[in-house]
């Protein structure tokens, strides 16, 4: 059946990017619309795909990535840079708005620096057993094949190639393999999901990749297959060697952006309670000044954490492992800690954020790449007193519907 051509007029970009057109059956999302826009498109219930713009935006600029628009990795590569700011800034200003949170969110800070180091790329064999390697289409699972990702940081460069070279011996079937690459100051550290246990024959042929590329480590599900050098992070004045595929701010920038945020308003504390700290990206840098209590709930990342935390010059970090969902630090347990920094994940952390807000702390620094779970966790703290100050949006997914915000709460 044919479909029915429609024509929208789009109005306002939503939060996943989206071009939205109001109708009188309520909002339809039209991916790669941008507001002003008149488009035709094919409709699927509140979604619609564009046939034709009819009416471009005077925004609308060449996207940097021949990719753009059938791979799902970026969303908003096709508008002018002063509007892809404002609505990035505008993510934040709306979430806060939305949970009825009075606060002054400052400019977006540009942190994309020399580009991601960090990817998880997917192979699978495709038509014809075609081995196939990229990343997903947008809002779906099929794998789209790319030869190019222009947001990569240089070390990165090889990063496609070397997945199509890691995938042949494991052979993907009709489930698709995930590679997780990052780019460590020691070399290239690639952990492969996805694969059934590797058989000796297949670990000789990945052991040779790894070698002829010079990666640094290769790992299926965190076990070791091949490692020519240790992989290791320069923290601060510590060096840290990452689990596979654990956790890390997606750019150098980024992580520079955000700890500079977090020192500057962590002020003199002496003792800071650094929740949810992964392998210590900021409890490593706040350890040069004050003593320091790390928590998170990947027991890798604190062994990470505990082995690199006695470099000369820095003040004792006390690890514990814990689940801070189900079992958040009480207000007695955080009585030493007068500031609390916190960076958890996209989920936010509504226990323990209720514990803070009745804790003794008297400021509380909040990174988060979630405005939504960050504006419901900045409510509770407004709601016992706490007063909002500066929240800084910090853009490292450059492209992406996400943000980071370092917010800053006292009493
Ligand atoms: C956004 S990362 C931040 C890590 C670190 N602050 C950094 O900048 O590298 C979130 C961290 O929360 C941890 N995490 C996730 N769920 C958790 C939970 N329920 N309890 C404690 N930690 C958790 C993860 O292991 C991860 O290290």
């Amino acid at each position: 059946m044919k479909q029915q051509i429609e024509r929208l007029r789009i109005e306002r970009l939503g939060h996943r990017g989206d071009g939205i057109a109001e109708t009188a059956e309520g909002p339809v999302y039209v991916p790669y619309s941008l507001p002003g826009e008149t488009v035709e498109v094919e409709r699927k219930g509140d979604r619609a795909e564009i046939v034709s713009i009819v009416e471009p935006s005077p925004d609308r600029v060449e996207p940097i990535c021949p990719h753009f628009g059938t791979c799902g990795g970026c969303a908003v590569q096709h508008w002018r840079e002063e509007n892809y700011r404002a609505w990035k800034r505008d993510l934040a200003v709306t979430a806060l708005a939305q949970a009825g949170v009075e606060a002054a969110v400052d400019d977006l800070i540009d942190a994309h620096g020399e580009g991601r180091r960090r990817a998880v790329l997917h192979a699978k064999r495709g038509g014809r057993k075609v081995l196939v390697v990229g990343f997903t289409g947008r809002r779906s699972h099929i794998v789209v094949p790319i030869d190019q990702c222009p947001i990569f940081a240089p070390p990165l460069d090889r990063a496609l190639a070397i997945a199509w070279r890691l995938a042949e011996p494991l052979e993907p079937g009709g489930k698709p393999l995930d590679l997780h690459f990052t780019a460590t100051d020691g070399g290239l550290d690639v952990d492969i999901r996805g694969s059934g246990p590797v058989e000796p024959d297949v670990a000789a042929a990945l052991a040779a990749v790894a070698r002829e590329e010079r990666l640094a480590r290769v790992t299926r599900h965190g076990e070791l297959v091949a490692q020519l050098t240790e992989p290791f992070l320069k923290i601060g004045k510590a060096t840290v060697v990452p689990p596979p595929g654990t956790f890390l701010q997606p750019t150098a920038a980024g992580e520079k952006a955000l700890a500079d945020l977090v020192l500057e308003a962590v002020g003199n504390a002496r003792r800071i309670a650094d929740l949810f700290s992964g392998i210590g990206t900021f409890a490593l840098r706040l350890a040069e000044n004050a003593q320091v209590l790390a928590v998170d709930s990947d027991e890798e990342a604190i062994a990470a954490l505990n082995k690199a935390k006695g470099a000369p010059g820095l003040r004792p970090i006390e690890t514990v492992t814990r689940d801070l969902f189900r079992s958040p630090l009480t207000a007695g347990e955080l009585v030493p800690s007068k500031v609390v920094v916190l960076d958890p994940p996209r989920q936010g952390a509504e226990a323990q954020t209720k514990e803070l807000a009745i804790s003794g702390a008297t400021r509380i620094v909040y990174v988060s790449c979630n405005p939504g779970t960050f504006a419901r966790d900045a409510r509770i703290l407004v709601d016992n007193g706490w007063k909002s100050g500066r929240i800084v949006p910090v853009d490292q997914f450059r492209y992406s519907d996400h943000v980071e915000l370092v917010g800053v709460f006292d009493r």
